[in-house]
């Protein structure tokens, strides 16, 4: 698959107006993608748990315009008018028009909605972006009926990284990988797929609870951060690492290890960190209570031998991840050690899901 497969022929049918609603789940990468080329590129492959409750639902409507001689959309969030979201729907739009050449064809009306709180300093672009790119493709579908469900899938997420990288890994699956790796069939730079191996049911259910220790906007924006490795003293090794611990981790999906599993996932967690404390210029995102929390995570599993890790996004929250079957103990711990480092004590309890939904 090139991008070339993704420009389409002439379309079979024409449609005068609609609206189609999805809903698109967020996702927490295991292995990081940190860095990328022109076009959305990713330098190395990311392997991603689906998350199931932290959504964003998008109802897209449209109808045909007079002129297409320009993009033409409001966009709302929870009802309210959003202007200061058009210019990133506006480049998305402009990078992906090859792709979905009706675009200037129609008025749209975007409305939107998420599940987790708009300020809580979880990422709403890859379950934004995935929601507006699986919209977009219903669109398509009815423009073209025959369209197979794999290519629906594949080209939504092809539109989704467009958007936003990590929103690829959004569409469709519980584990996704996206990025070529040389053990992995039918990985793509281009687009996220469901991960094809066996999974031990060790990670059946896998439970994430998000500790929002910094609700604040985010002080790195992704663009910046994916630009720090241009040029970073420390880039090809990472992305060696980011290869090798994608292929340790098919052994692990495989056996079960759940040792092993934390070991991959928190050094990857603090090698992302890492590559914001080393690049220039130099930020460090954690702040004491992700520090307090992760020291806390530690003791914890070293006292009771239970499988609790962490991992962290481009911020100070901490996703505290486990097995289901420890969830009892562990949010008990959670509750009576962790919450008191969180601002306003706010957490969200979440867990591996599926993927995106039509409503
Ligand atoms: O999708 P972006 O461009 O916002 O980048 C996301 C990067 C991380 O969340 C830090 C890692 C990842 O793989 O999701």
């Amino acid at each position: 698959m090139t991008e070339q497969n993704f420009i389409p022929k002439a379309f079979s049918k024409s449609v005068e107006k609609g609206s189609f609603t999805w809903s698109s789940p967020s996702n927490i990468a295991l292995v990081k993608y940190w860095g990328k080329k022109a076009d959305q590129i990713p330098e190395n492959p990311s392997i991603s748990f689906t998350l199931d409750a932290c959504k964003t639902t998008t109802t897209l409507s449209f109808s045909k315009k007079n002129s297409s001689s320009d993009f033409s959309f409001d966009v709302f969030l929870d009802d309210e008018k959003k202007d200061d979201f058009k210019p990133k729907i506006k480049t998305f739009f402009k990078r992906i028009e090859r792709y979905v050449p009706f675009l200037k064809d129609y008025h749209f009306k975007i409305e939107t909605s998420n599940t987790f709180p708009h300020s809580s300093g979880i990422a709403s672009s890859a379950s934004g972006m995935s929601a507006l790119a699986l919209c977009l493709m219903s669109i398509k579908r009815e423009l073209n009926p025959d369209m197979p469900n794999d290519y629906f899938h594949q080209k939504a997420s092809f539109l989704a990284r467009l958007g936003s990288g990590s929103a690829c890994r959004s569409i469709e699956g519980d584990l996704v990988v996206w990025g070529r790796h040389v053990e992995i069939d039918g990985s793509s730079d281009l687009y996220g797929i469901k991960y094809p191996y066996e999974v031990h049911p060790n990670f059946e259910n896998y439970q994430d609870t998000i500790l929002l220790v910094d609700k604040g906007e985010k002080q790195v924006s992704s663009t910046v951060g994916h630009n720090l490795m241009h040029g970073h003293p420390f880039a090809e090794q990472r992305f060696g690492q980011a290869h090798s611990n994608l292929s340790k981790l098919i052994d692990v999906f495989k056996t079960g290890d759940l040792n092993a599993f934390i070991q991959i996932v928190e050094s990857e967690a603090l090698s992302l960190h890492a590559m914001m404390m080393t690049s220039m210029p130099y930020f460090i995102l954690m702040k004491p209570n992700t520090l307090k929390i992760i020291n806390k995570i530690w003791e914890f599993r070293q006292d009771t031998g239970l499988h609790v890790s962490f991992t962290l996004d481009a911020g100070a929250n901490v996703h505290v991840l486990y097995p289901a079957n420890e969830a009892e103990s562990v949010l008990e711990f959670i509750k009576n050690e962790l919450v008191a480092y969180c601002q306003n004590g706010h957490y969200i309890c979440d867990k591996i899901g599926f993927g995106a939904k039509q409503l």
